[in-house]
């Protein structure tokens, strides 16, 4: 990462890095936020499919909903903001869950988190580094495997903020989902997110959400502005183009080099030793 001048564009906190996008006075002030029962929250590791899931999610409701912007991201005036909305919440978060606002867990929250083969995730968190100008700038996929698997990336460890969700995996309140079975089975998926929210909808619905939420209707939803490019669910950009990059299961072969894999696995199956995954 190159370190002159970009150092102002993270800072730690609770020894996780932010951007200055999640004001400290903001990450302070989470414990004191007063959830509603019938708050969603839409729960990942940046880059691991929370636009897909969103986008998923909002075509299921047929009643008035609010997609907001990431519970961390913004000033103090953002819990403000959001306790002023009429509507039903769906909150997205790339906040571990130690992190999380009490509230949410204290009232049972529906909550829903995504997950991707983290090989994958690295890869798609290292082009979105590049193009973003949120974010550090990184001069080479090496130097940004290194980051990753250290830790040393916008919202920290892919494995601590897997560990501290998958320990509540078999919480009522919260869905589990992988990235991946979206790519391979997203009726199936969308079914279960139906169910999980008591949401009814037909096959016919599935059918036409699945549609929608292609990799390429988004894509193109977003170039043609049909959707608010300002409107991300990700705290890290404003600018949704930057999210649809190339939507694949495997991308990690075309950047891994063999030593590169060996050494990601070890560090894997060390971490992960007590993981269900
Ligand atoms: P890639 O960079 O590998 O293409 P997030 O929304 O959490 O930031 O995740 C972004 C990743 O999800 C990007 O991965 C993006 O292309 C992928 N993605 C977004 N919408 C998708 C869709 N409809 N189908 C498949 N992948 C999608």
């Amino acid at each position: 990462m190159s370190s002159s001048g970009e150092a102002g564009l993270l800072h730690m906190f609770k020894g996780i890095p932010f951007t200055t996008r999640s004001s400290p006075e903001l990450l302070n002030s989470l414990d004191t936020f007063d959830a509603r029962e019938d708050d969603v929250l839409l729960v990942s590791y940046p880059k691991s499919g929370t636009h897909w899931l969103a986008g998923v999610i909002t075509k299921l409701y047929n009643t008035q909903v609010t997609i907001t912007s990431p519970i961390e991201f913004g000033d103090i005036s953002k819990l403000e903001e959001l306790n002023k909305l009429s509507s039903k919440r769906i909150i997205p978060t790339h906040l571990d869950y130690n992190m999380l606002p009490p509230n949410f867990k204290n009232k049972k929250c529906k909550m829903i988190y995504i997950s991707r083969n983290p090989k994958d995730t690295a890869v798609s968190m290292f082009h979105y580094y590049r193009d973003n100008p949120n974010l550090p700038t990184i001069d080479t996929w090496t130097a940004f495997f290194d980051l990753f698997l250290k830790g040393n990336v916008v919202c920290g460890s892919w494995f601590d903020h897997f560990l501290s969700w998958e320990e509540h995996e078999d919480e009522k309140n919260i869905l589990f989902l992988f990235y991946e079975d979206m790519k391979k089975d997203l009726p199936k998926v969308v079914k279960e997110i139906a169910l999980f929210l008591s949401l009814n909808v037909s096959d016919n619905d599935v059918q036409d959400i699945c549609k929608k939420s292609s990799f390429s209707a988004m894509k193109n939803d977003t170039e043609k502005e049909n959707s608010d490019p300002s409107h991300t669910v990700c705290a890290l950009t404003s600018n949704r183009k930057l999210i649809f990059r190339k939507g694949a299961v495997g991308d990690w072969k075309n950047h891994f080099t063999p030593k590169q894999n060996i050494r990601f696995e070890e560090i894997f199956n060390e971490k992960m030793k007590l993981s269900k995954m």
